[in-house]
């Protein structure tokens, strides 16, 4: 018979379940022993004051904002961010992407090498991100490093997301959150000019080349992906997330295989397909 695991041992790893399904916050202040108390008793009602408004000049495309204008806004924003430091100013100041106001703690844009020859693109921060400011922080992000460390990738990588904050509860960001950070993201590639994509997980892969395909059969093939406005084109590829490889530890050969294939053409003089 297996002896029972000790109680902090389970409860630890219950609490990471708990953490990594994005269930990160309590209901209420106090604990309450629902059992003693003998009955349902609702948490109390989210104070659901509107946001005030923003200050004159700005756009903020809150629940029901208009997304159109808030792209625009990002748009001549991005535009105008001369390097990378200007382009993260830029981002934290930019009230656009609704998720700002979804109870984000701050915009995390980037880590890694200005130059890097490799961009990796990830679908949004998580909680750990949101906390440090810092893409690809935890633990996912941790086997995403060993990963390009093992593939010789280590510092040639510029990490990145398709969102600067964090969805609440780790959900996917939707096509309109993505759209207004995406001329941010864009500028991103422009000023480091990275010479192909390596894009994590669905939302990015489908969001970045605008295909419907699930990402397993989106991983490990080349697709050509080219700016909005049609003046930057590289090429790129889909792969599996960490955060799914950390659930599912047999598909790590898969990524692995994608890892390699990329680094081999980016490590040939000519870097064609
Ligand atoms: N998952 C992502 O897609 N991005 C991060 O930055 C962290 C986790």
């Amino acid at each position: 018979m297996t002896p029972a695991a000790p109680f902090d041992r389970v409860a630890e790893s219950l609490l990471a379940f708990w953490a990594e399904a994005g269930i990160d916050a309590m209901l209420l202040d106090e604990p309450l022993d629902r059992i003693e108390a003998g009955k349902f008793v609702a948490p109390k009602p989210v104070d659901k004051k509107p946001p005030p408004p923003p200050p004159a000049g700005q756009v903020r495309a809150g629940p029901g904002g208009d997304i159109a204008a808030a792209v625009i806004e990002a748009r001549r924003l991005a535009a105008e961010a001369k390097d990378l430091e200007a382009l993260k100013a830029a981002i934290a100041g930019f009230d656009g992407c609704p998720l700002k106001f979804e109870g984000a703690r701050q915009s995390v844009f980037c880590r890694g090498a200005a130059d890097a020859p490799l961009m990796v693109i990830g679908e949004g921060p998580g909680a750990e991100e949101d906390a440090r400011g810092e893409p690809f922080v935890g633990r996912a992000g941790q086997l995403l490093d060993k990963m390009l460390g093992a593939a010789g990738l280590k510092d040639r990588v510029f990490i990145t997301n398709t969102v600067f904050w964090r969805p609440p509860g780790n959900r996917t960001p939707s096509p309109q959150e993505q759209a207004t950070c995406l001329p941010f993201l864009e500028r991103a590639i422009e000023l480091v000019s990275p010479k192909m994509l390596l894009l994590v997980g669905a939302p990015s892969a489908k969001s970045m080349l605008k295909r419907e395909e699930g990402i397993l059969s989106l991983r490990g093939r080349w697709f050509e992906w080219r700016s909005e406005a049609g003046n930057l084109e590289l090429p790129a590829m889909p792969t599996l997330h960490p955060a799914f490889l950390l659930r599912q530890p047999g598909a790590k050969k898969k990524a692995w295989s994608d890892l390699l294939t990329l680094t081999e053409r980016l490590d040939r003089p000519d870097r064609g397909a």
